[in-house]
């Protein structure tokens, strides 16, 4: 599997120079977050082919079985205004779009904040990680994961309620490694995007390929949950929401679920 990655991939420009393949880690974002401390270079890349303790946002685990998945962290080192960090997340669903689309045809859409999804069900999975590497420096570290060659019994009861593979929504397997070439070269147009600040074009793709703009989604606070319209993204991929009484607002964090309104699995 490494040997065909390397294959595809060919020249790289930062992302993927230093790019360490396992066969099992706990967590790509866990080991490339060890990695930074000991001083890796901006654009490591560490790609497993397992992961015993994939982690997702909001501590939740992300269910990584070997062979089928992409399980991949990227380390960056910007040199950017830290407020603009928090909109690489979203820079990185757009990239995981164009890849998918590259290598298989179909464009996934974009659940907010940052889930790629495809058939109404979740494709992938983005953890970004603030770290502070052995010198005190904070640093970015990128963890996405992608559902690939997964059929419906190598995910638990809950997460098949929400999940699907490319295979799956394809009905054919495609390649991992071809995939995750693409997605390198991806990224390395997408951080250069975000360290020049030229990132309209991502915002315009972000905007397309929202799925939810229209319509009703619910607000998750805790347990608490709120219908509201998503109406649309503003400048820093905040999402503008409009309440049942008519008011206006931006939410910059958290999630929102889509479940049983209009065929959207979560
Ligand atoms: C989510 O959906 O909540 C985010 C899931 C992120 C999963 C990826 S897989 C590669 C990297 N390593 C991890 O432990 N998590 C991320």
């Amino acid at each position: 599997m490494e040997r065909e990655i390397r294959q595809c991939l060919g020249q790289v420009g930062s992302i993927g120079r230093e790019l360490v393949y396992l066969d099992v880690v706990d967590s790509t974002n866990t080991y490339i977050k060890r990695m930074a401390a000991q001083g890796a270079p901006n654009g490591t890349v560490v790609i497993a082919n397992a992961q015993t303790a994939g982690r997702g946002r909001l501590d939740r685990s992300f269910q990584s079985p070997e062979g089928k998945g992409i399980y991949l962290s990227v380390l960056l080192r910007p040199e950017v205004p830290m407020e603009r960090w928090a909109t690489v997340t979203a820079l990185a669903g757009v990239a995981v779009c164009d890849a998918v689309e590259e290598i298989c045809g179909v464009r996934p859409g974009l659940k907010w904040p940052n889930d790629p999804v495809l058939g109404s069900r979740k494709l992938c999975g983005i953890l970004t990680e603030l770290v502070t590497d052995g010198a005190g420096k904070p640093c970015i570290v990128l963890g996405i994961g992608i559902n690939v060659l997964q059929t419906a019994s190598d995910f638990s009861p809950e997460v098949r309620e929400i999940a699907t593979s490319i295979a799956q929504e394809l009905g054919r397997p495609v390649s991992r490694a071809a995939l995750i070439a693409s997605l390198i070269h991806g990224l390395e147009r997408m951080n250069r995007a975000f360290c020049t600040g030229e990132t309209a074009d991502y915002l315009e793709a972000y905007r397309r390929d929202c799925v939810h703009l229209g319509k009703q989604v619910q607000l998750i606070s805790g347990s608490a949950r709120e219908t509201v319209e998503a109406l649309s993204i503003d400048q820093d991929f905040g999402l503008v929401v409009r309440g049942a009484d008519g008011a206006q607002w931006t939410v910059r964090s958290g999630e929102i679920s889509v479940r049983g309104l209009y065929g959207y699995a979560e």
